[in-house]
């Protein structure tokens, strides 16, 4: 990574720990800014916004669905997540883990594109309906989106179901969510293979 890109990803992670474009900031312990390996990153991982571990601690994906987002990367694709960086729409907590308002997204938007832009991932992962419709800007539910092989601004964008949302369904039966996601993770395992 040149000296150019790493000045502006500190500039732009204080730029969020600063950050008062919305009523997000009043509530907030700690912003998430995101981890994961800056240079040469092949694959980042977009959810939603942070929940209670995560606005305590200040890391993405760490509480209940963090974990099972783990274990799906680490044991469903062979894919360590220390290799793929992630990172969230919004950067704070949302109350009791509403979803994200619409001006809470777009005033947070640019820290998002920012990270995508610098970091030029090969492939985004939306995990999600609020992710991929997002990014998306498309109103089809997860349901429709989820597996295939779509496009943000030229990156390969793959949108998979939530993991906390296979946490409410835990039926592993064949066409489950659970079931879908084991066939989505090995499907993109497949792709970074291919693009390695
Ligand atoms: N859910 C998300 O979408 N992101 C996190 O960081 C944690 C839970
Ligand atoms: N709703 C969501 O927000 N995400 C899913 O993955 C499924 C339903």
């Amino acid at each position: 990574m040149s000296i150019d890109i790493n000045s502006a990803w500190e500039e732009l992670k204080n730029r969020v720990q600063n950050c008062q474009k919305c009523k997000l900031c009043e509530q907030r312990h700690n912003t998430v800014f995101g981890e994961g390996p800056v240079e040469n990153c092949k694959v980042m991982i977009i959810g939603e916004g942070p929940g209670e571990e995560e606005d305590l601690s200040g890391r993405p994906f760490i509480g209940p669905a963090g974990q099972l987002l783990t274990k799906i990367l680490e044991q469903g694709g062979g894919i360590p997540r220390s290799s793929v960086y992630i990172a969230n729409i919004v950067k704070c907590r949302p109350p009791d883990n509403r979803n994200p308002e619409q001006e809470e997204m777009l005033a947070c938007s640019e820290y998002i594109e920012a990270q995508l832009l610098l970091l030029r991932p090969k492939i985004v992962v939306a995990m999600g309906n609020i992710s991929a419709q997002w990014l998306l800007k498309s109103k089809q539910g997860i349901t429709k989106l989820r597996g295939q092989w779509l496009d943000w601004r030229g990156i390969k964008l793959f949108p998979m179901f939530h993991p906390s949302y296979l946490l409410r369904n835990a039926s592993r039966a064949k066409g489950s969510p659970k079931d879908l996601t084991w066939q989505d993770i090995k499907a993109l395992k497949l792709k970074i293979d291919e693009i390695n």
